[in-house]
């Protein structure tokens, strides 16, 4: 009954303040969300126009220190031809539930006021009428999170959400002990020691179209092995066969051993060469990052610098899991194969002399 009176006391005041607008045909068009209605569904149309609000990404995938945009058009609906003042408001969303939303951006007309830890580092892109798109400029790892862009006109007020995460990089892991080794419970425990996790399909897919190319199967996260071929060739599976990820399909997960493919997002900090003289052994190298108040890089720390920060070392070196490894973004001679990659020596015994990556959380 309540619900009842007080819709229907939106739509008398509603129909007053219409018929008392002396108004160019659009210009006082209301579309009402009946915020009272129980299950939420309910619309009042209001003849007039209606106010969409869009974005063409439910995500956007950035790296660290680059500038992301999140993408958000508004329109009207019959298009209208007057300029209208719509106000533009970008929020964050908490990521625990009871913590507040935070303010990003609020822009009227040209003007704009930015907050807090985006304060001078965002704007609204504006190429066009209607684009409210949000440009953050130096991304840092506090940024990750969900965004929602609200646009207020009158008393229409619709919004859409944009997810904005980091890109990541996935890379093949195998085991000291050889290849074949892992079980798909070990699988995901090693990816998460080397500060990764297990890759999904999606993310092996999108190595894949990037160039991975590794002949060795490994287990994703939805407990399948597979293994992506860009240059089909007998040893992997044939060289009839078109390039892609080719898949051994579900797998028991205690039984069958295979490699794994882990995923690591960009990283905060900072991943080094340390070149101590003389080189030292793989207890050494450890104990030299802890001195200078780092720890021994893992190999996804790596892969995300050489990936995200364009590390460019040739200098072998230890990393937490024993392997000795360096990054090569601008292939030249004496530095491995000619594409870009982290290369590799394997699992050399711990008493040999190397020197090591080091990784120091800060930036
Ligand atoms: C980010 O945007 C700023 C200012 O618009 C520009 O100077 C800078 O070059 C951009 N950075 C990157 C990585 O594109
Ligand atoms: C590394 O060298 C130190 C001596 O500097 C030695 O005590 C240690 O056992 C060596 N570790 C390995 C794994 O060879």
């Amino acid at each position: 009954m309540n619900m009842w009176i007080s819709r229907h006391l939106v739509v008398i005041w509603l129909h007053l303040l219409y018929l008392t607008e002396a108004s160019p045909r659009y210009a006082n068009g209301f579309y009402y969300q009946g915020a009272m209605n129980g299950d939420g569904n309910g619309e009042i149309f209001f003849s007039g126009v209606r106010l969409h609000v869009e974005s063409p990404r439910l995500t956007v995938a950035a790296v660290q220190g680059s500038n992301a945009t999140l993408p958000c058009h508004y329109r009207y609906v019959p298009e209208v031809h007057t300029p209208r003042r719509a106000r533009v408001k970008w929020f964050r969303l908490p990521l625990t539930d009871g913590s507040p939303e935070e303010d990003v951006l609020v822009a009227i007309g040209t003007r704009h006021r930015s907050y807090g830890g985006f304060r001078g580092r965002v704007r609204l892109r504006r190429d066009a009428p209607g684009d409210a798109s949000l440009v953050i400029n130096s991304l840092n790892v506090d940024d990750i999170g969900l965004y929602r862009c609200e646009v207020i006109d009158g008393l229409e007020d619709e919004s859409v959400t944009v997810g904005l995460e980091f890109r990541g990089v996935v890379f093949p892991f195998y085991s000291s002990r050889g290849r074949y080794q892992l079980n798909f419970h070990k699988a995901k425990q090693v990816c998460e020691e080397q500060g990764a996790t297990l890759a999904t399909f999606d993310q092996l897919f999108a190595a894949w179209e990037e160039g991975l190319d590794w002949c060795n199967a490994g287990w994703l996260a939805d407990g399948t092995a597979q293994y992506p071929v860009s240059t089909p060739r007998e040893a992997c599976g044939g060289s009839d066969l078109a390039p892609g990820v080719r898949s051994y399909g579900p797998r028991h997960q205690h039984l069958e051993r295979f490699d794994a493919f882990c995923f690591t997002a960009s990283l905060r900090g900072t991943v080094y060469f340390l070149d101590p003289v003389p080189k030292v052994n793989f207890t050494e190298a450890v104990q030299a990052c802890l001195d200078a108040d780092s720890e021994i890089a893992k190999v996804g720390q790596l892969y995300a610098a050489w990936r995200f920060l364009g590390l460019d070392i040739c200098d072998a070196g230890w990393l937490a899991d024993g392997s000795v490894r360096y990054p090569i973004t601008r292939p030249r001679p004496n530095c491995g194969p000619e594409k870009p990659g982290v290369r590799t020596f394997g699992y050399p015994p711990h008493h040999q002399k190397h020197g090591v990556y080091c990784y120091a959380p800060r930036w």
